[in-house]
């Protein structure tokens, strides 16, 4: 049998884009390729894109810049480019680096195999269509081989919301959700081989809507009631929700689901109505901070993350206080927060700019305030016996790593443990950016 080819995938973006990236070599593996964690032997270089700001996606050019070497060296070398860039500026990436060989947009992935095929015989491929079969049964891979105990797992894509400043119901096409009964089958095939905790993933995976058994429709609430019967599955997840998505089945889950983590990224953006407004939102700051009483009375000890986005087109200082006095309420856990960044062909892409140094300026102090609360949240969880899902060694003899139920990392001594292993710890001390902790 001949030699394995060396497929290398770099990966930007959100969480789908590395599920994304999982389902495209196990594919690639089909085909007779194997993943290296180097470019410099590789066959070919697949890079999984993300549009999401400017920065991200001028990224991308100037990596590909970097190969230019590379295949100078090794004319054989293919290199792609897949994910949200991809499908947002496909030929324009062809025009403007001519040594891509292939372009696919997220769509597409179930046909990389046949277009690496044709970029073989020396022709360019390029497919960012948006085909109605299901990508995600025919990338399906083969391998029973071992997997890391925390997997991701894409059950919705796509978005309808088109809140004014974002791409992705562009990059990713509308709502689409998958069958419950195809999200159960691999969900078990990944306890299978030794997964105990899945994140549930979707751009707006609350809105999740799923044929289910007899012709119904499921909603995530629906879908983690039944995974929670898998036996060996520990823990559930679900990333991102939108506020506007969150059902009483689902908010009631978190207070009753044995295997839902308290943990939930519920992005709110502002917390300004007019700039709300603006960003096309459909729910105001009140409406989302009486949505976080609700959860948090189901289940009290959640842990809150979110994404926030300052200098929006007209943002005044009276409008980033009021995102400042929502943080202040709300008091999150962990979050996300960008500076906006203009995307072509969104509806505040021909609005006035905020000026530049003043949006800094914002992220700046917003920053500041986020961190002091997720180093409280997290310097007050010692004391408190949390379970950590072991997830790799530690640097010392005998250390481990692994996952509280609120996503903190833990460090702890867990002599005769193993990875996969779910411990009780007690926290005895909160460092920069972890926990550090001892068996109970
Ligand atoms: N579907 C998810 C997240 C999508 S993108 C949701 O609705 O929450 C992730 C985050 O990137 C967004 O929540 C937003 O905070 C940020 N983002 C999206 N477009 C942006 C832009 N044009 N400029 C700056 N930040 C942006
Ligand atoms: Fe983008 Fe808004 Fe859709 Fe989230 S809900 S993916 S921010 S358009
Ligand atoms: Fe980026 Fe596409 Fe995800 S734009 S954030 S990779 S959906």
């Amino acid at each position: 049998m001949a030699d394995p080819k060396k497929l290398f995938i770099k990966t930007y973006g959100c969480q789908m884009n590395v599920y994304d990236s999982e389902r495209m070599a196990e594919a690639m593996g089909g085909a007779g390729y194997e993943t290296t964690d180097s470019p410099d032997d590789a066959d070919m270089i697949l890079l999984n894109t993300c549009h999401i700001r400017e920065k991200a996606a001028e990224k991308v050019y100037s990596e590909l810049g970097r190969f230019k070497g590379l295949k100078a060296e090794k004319p054989d070398l293919k290199i792609g480019v897949a994910g949200c860039v991809a499908q947002a500026e496909g030929e324009e990436i062809m025009r403007r680096q001519p040594l891509v060989d292939l372009v696919v947009g997220p769509q597409a992935y179930h046909r990389l195999p046949e277009m690496e095929e044709k970029t073989r015989q020396g022709a360019k491929a390029l497919d960012t269509d948006f085909p109605e079969e299901d990508k995600f049964e025919k990338l399906k891979g083969r391998s029973k081989a071992k997997r890391a105990p925390a997997a991701f797992l894409t059950v919705q894509e796509g978005c309808d919301k088109f809140c004014a400043f974002c791409v992705v119901p562009y990059t990713r096409g509308a709502e689409v959700s998958r069958p419950a009964e195809r999200v159960l089958s691999e969900a078990r095939e990944l306890v299978d081989r030794g997964v105990r905790e899945i994140t549930l993933l979707g751009q707006n995976v609350n809105a999740y809507h799923g044929a289910g058994e007899n012709g119904g429709t499921w909603s995530l609430a629906d879908l983690i009631w039944k995974l929670n019967e898998i036996d060996g599955l520990e823990r559930i997840r679900f990333t991102t929700s939108h506020p506007n998505d969150m059902q009483d089945d689902l908010i009631a889950a978190h207070g009753e689901c044995a295997k839902l983590m308290p943990y939930l990224h519920l992005p709110v953006q502002s917390g300004s109505d007019k700039i709300l407004k603006r960003m096309n939102r459909s729910h105001t700051a009140e409406s989302y901070l009486r949505l976080i009483e609700r959860i948090r009375a189901a289940r009290p000890d959640l842990l809150l993350s979110g994404d926030f986005i300052v200098g929006f087109p007209e943002e005044t200082e009276e409008d980033f206080q009021a995102t400042m006095d929502l943080i202040r309420e709300v008091k999150y856990g962990q979050a996300y927060s960008f500076k906006y960044s203009t995307r072509p062909g969104t509806p505040a892409a021909e609005r006035p700019l905020v000026d530049d140094a003043e949006a800094s300026d914002r992220l700046q102090r917003l920053q500041a305030l986020l961190s002091e609360q997720q180093r409280d949240v997290q310097n007050g969880m010692v004391g408190r016996e949390v379970s950590v899902l072991l997830e790799r060694e530690g640097r010392e003899a005998g250390q481990m790593v692994g996952k509280s139920e609120y996503l903190h990392s833990v460090h702890l001594q867990a002599n005769g443990h193993q990875i996969g292993d779910i411990v009780r710890v007690k926290i005895t001390q909160s460092m920069a950016n972890s926990l550090t902790g001892a068996l109970i």
